[in-house]
């Protein structure tokens, strides 16, 4: 009996540990639907009352796609509400076939017809206005019309050609024109004009992308930068999911010493001042010596941070400053698992907003609980609501693995995948306006991915989900490398070689050994004092790493070139490898045997290239 009951309670106590965090779960769960249908709600009020017709116009469109929109007295034909957005698609593709851009302003000349309708609402998609003629306007009136619109183009139907031809030779020569309607091709020669209506007809019915506030050139490590093209939605966007996931409020004021040139510092930090009314402090270039004073100055309550940035503040002597401040919450990405918790308590910030999302991307994740190390959280529950994803890939190649139908293989918990966003172009929320370069747009996107014909967003990085659903970020696509058959990530090996370093800017990549399978590690250390020990630091890296994880190479340099964000450029020291005639650097050699770092000379390079040297 008693042996029973004693089963009977370690049962239980199994059930309640596996149940405890249901609930808790929950509650991540519906505060994450909440902060998205918050956004939702903001961004169509936004668009609602941000005066944009044709935005109102595609929502009605949706309610009833096929009652009649409009019908012409004239000869009786129906157009329904959506041949009236495909012709005004039309419209919208063919003004920016001519050069038009937004600001422009186009001149309309004609009856009362449908068509009109269709072109002033196909050009305001595309930012171009109509300036709407009196169709009774003769000679002197109708040119100064015409002149005080300033219009880059006419279109006039052809009941009005002869009015046209009266005023033919002042109206200036570089005004495109256009005619509508039955009209003779000598007729249209004599207005130095072209027929609309076959330009019309042969013009894409999608609706046009939306116009553009500005490019943010997404920084590579590798290869060269590509420019993301951010419409205003995506800037709103943007901004709003940092303010709701995070809970900011309108008094926070943020200090933000982020480069304006990216979408952190520009999107998430300046955003929350144009959109939401905070006040934003801008840092001309950040400083990790008068971080906290700025804080207490300007009465910071929230800061933005790159994880690189948390690790110099780790790296400088303690200061009274560091915990007189207000700030409560550091909002960022790339504040690493061997940092985080060391950060939190030594400056006693209370929240950590950590998030994960390109510029470009729809894939944004939050951490919105300060669960330690996680970028974010998706349910697993329901999956569908936010269509996100990890997919199978090979972490080498970057190649998607597909199943016997074709389609993506979804991640376990724990394994490591790529992960993807659901692309749907009618909803806000879920488009991907692409970069400026149409082939690097293309490289971002893949079909067939959650189910057949589909289209996804590849993000490029590599994380990986635990059992409840948050998400930890793994490594950027490309940079993991194999060796000795396991998958090393650099990020990793990164974060725990800098905090054996004293936060230390340190780079690790794969190298090619000729003649040996999979990449071998490299790390290289910036050593600004030359008083880098390599056997001590090997005794320490052995203590914190697996064999199949220690850098098989290191590279001690005085200094590094960094990017804008601090980030260690890596293409120009991966490609000069361990090659000791390529730069005055140090480099060292793993003598797994000796359990030692030798210095490698050309002589012992030789014997590594040659295979005499076991690895
Ligand atoms: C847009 O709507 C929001 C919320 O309804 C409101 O706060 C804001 O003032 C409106 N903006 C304009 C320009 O009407
Ligand atoms: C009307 O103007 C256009 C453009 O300036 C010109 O090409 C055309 O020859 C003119 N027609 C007449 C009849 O002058
Ligand atoms: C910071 O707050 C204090 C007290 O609330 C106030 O006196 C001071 O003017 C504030 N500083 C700035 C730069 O707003
Ligand atoms: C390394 O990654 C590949 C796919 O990228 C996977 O098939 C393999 O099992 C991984 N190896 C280990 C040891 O995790
Ligand atoms: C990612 O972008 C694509 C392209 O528009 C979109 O279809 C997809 O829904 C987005 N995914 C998420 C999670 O936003
Ligand atoms: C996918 O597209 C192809 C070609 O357009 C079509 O034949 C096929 O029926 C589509 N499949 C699904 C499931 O929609």
């Amino acid at each position: 009996g008693s042996h029973n009951s004693c089963m009977k309670g370690l049962i239980l106590s199994h059930l309640i540990s596996f149940l405890l965090p249901l609930p808790f779960l929950l509650v991540v769960l519906l505060s994450g639907l909440y902060v998205l249908l918050r956004v939702k709600v903001a961004l169509w009020r936004y668009m609602r009352n941000g005066s944009n017709i044709p935005s109102i116009f595609a929502q009605t469109v949706k309610l009833h796609p096929n009652k009649p929109a409009l019908i012409y007295e004239a000869t009786g034909e129906t157009w329904t509400f959506t041949q009236l957005d495909e012709l005004s698609n039309a419209v919208a593709h063919w003004a920016r076939g001519q050069g038009l851009v937004s600001g422009d302003v186009v001149s309309l000349f004609m009856e009362s017809r449908p068509l009109q309708v269709a072109l002033w609402l196909g050009l305001a998609k595309v930012g171009v206005e109509a300036a709407l003629i009196n169709f009774n306007l003769r000679h002197d009136s109708l040119l100064h019309c015409l002149g005080v619109s300033g219009s880059r183009a006419i279109v006039f139907g052809a009941e009005l050609a002869d009015a046209m031809l009266e005023v033919n030779s002042s109206v200036s020569q570089s005004i495109l024109r256009f005619c509508t309607g039955e009209i003779s091709t000598e007729h249209l020669a004599n207005l130095g004009s072209q027929h609309l209506d076959p330009l019309l007809a042969s013009a894409a019915r999608y609706p046009p992308s939306p116009y553009r506030l500005f490019y943010i050139y997404t920084s590579g490590t590798t290869g060269l930068p590509k420019a993301a093209i951010v419409v205003h939605s995506r800037y709103y966007r943007i901004a709003a999911f940092g303010y709701f996931a995070f809970r900011m409020r309108p008094d926070d004021i943020i200090y933000d010493c982020l480069p304006l040139y990216h979408s952190a510092g520009n999107i998430v930090g300046v955003g929350q001042c144009l959109i939401h009314g905070l006040t934003v402090v801008v840092k001309k270039k950040f400083s990790a010596s008068r971080f906290w004073e700025d804080c207490i100055k300007y009465n910071c309550t929230v800061v933005q941070y790159i994880g690189e940035i948390c690790r110099y503040l780790l790296s400088q002597p303690v200061r009274p400053s560091e915990k007189g401040h207000k700030v409560r919450l550091a909002v960022g990405n790339g504040l690493r698992p061997s940092v985080w918790e060391a950060f939190t308590e030594r400056f006693g910030v209370a929240q950590i907003g950590e998030f994960y999302g390109a510029t470009e991307c729809n894939c944004s994740i939050a951490n919105m609980d300060g669960k330690v190390g996680a970028c974010g959280f998706n349910s697993r529950i329901l999956p569908n609501v936010y269509p996100i994803r990890l997919v199978r890939v090979d972490e080498d190649t970057m190649e998607l693995v597909r199943n016997s139908r074709g389609l993506c293989v979804p991640c376990r918990p724990g394994e490591p995948g790529l992960l993807v966003g659901r692309i749907n172009q009618q909803d806000p929320l879920r488009r991907f306006d692409g970069y400026a370069n149409q082939d690097a747009t293309r490289k971002k996107i893949a079909h067939n991915v959650f189910k057949k014909n589909d289209s996804a967003y590849l993000s490029g990085d590599v994380l990986v989900m635990d059992d409840f659903g948050y998400m930890y970020f793994r490594d950027r696509g490309g940079d993991t490398f194999r060796w000795r058959g396991e998958n090393v990530s650099t990020t990793e090996v990164e974060g725990i070689l800098s905090s054996l370093l004293c936060q230390t800017d340190v780079a690790v990549y794969g190298v090619a050994v000729p003649g040996v399978e999979g990449k071998a590690g490299m790390a290289a250390i910036v050593d600004t004092t030359g008083s880098f020990e390599c056997n001590s630091f090997l005794q320490k890296v052995q203590q914190a790493l697996p064999p199949y994880a220690r850098p098989v190479f290191l590279r001690i340099s005085p200094h590094v070139d960094t990017t804008g964000t601090f980030k260690i450029q890596k293409t120009r020291l991966q490609r000069e490898g361990y090659d000791p005639r390529l730069t005055t650097d140090q480099i060292y050699f793993l003598n797994a045997r000796a359990g030692r770092y030798e210095a490698v000379e050309e002589e012992l390079y030789n014997a590594i290239t040659e295979g005499k040297v076991s690895l």
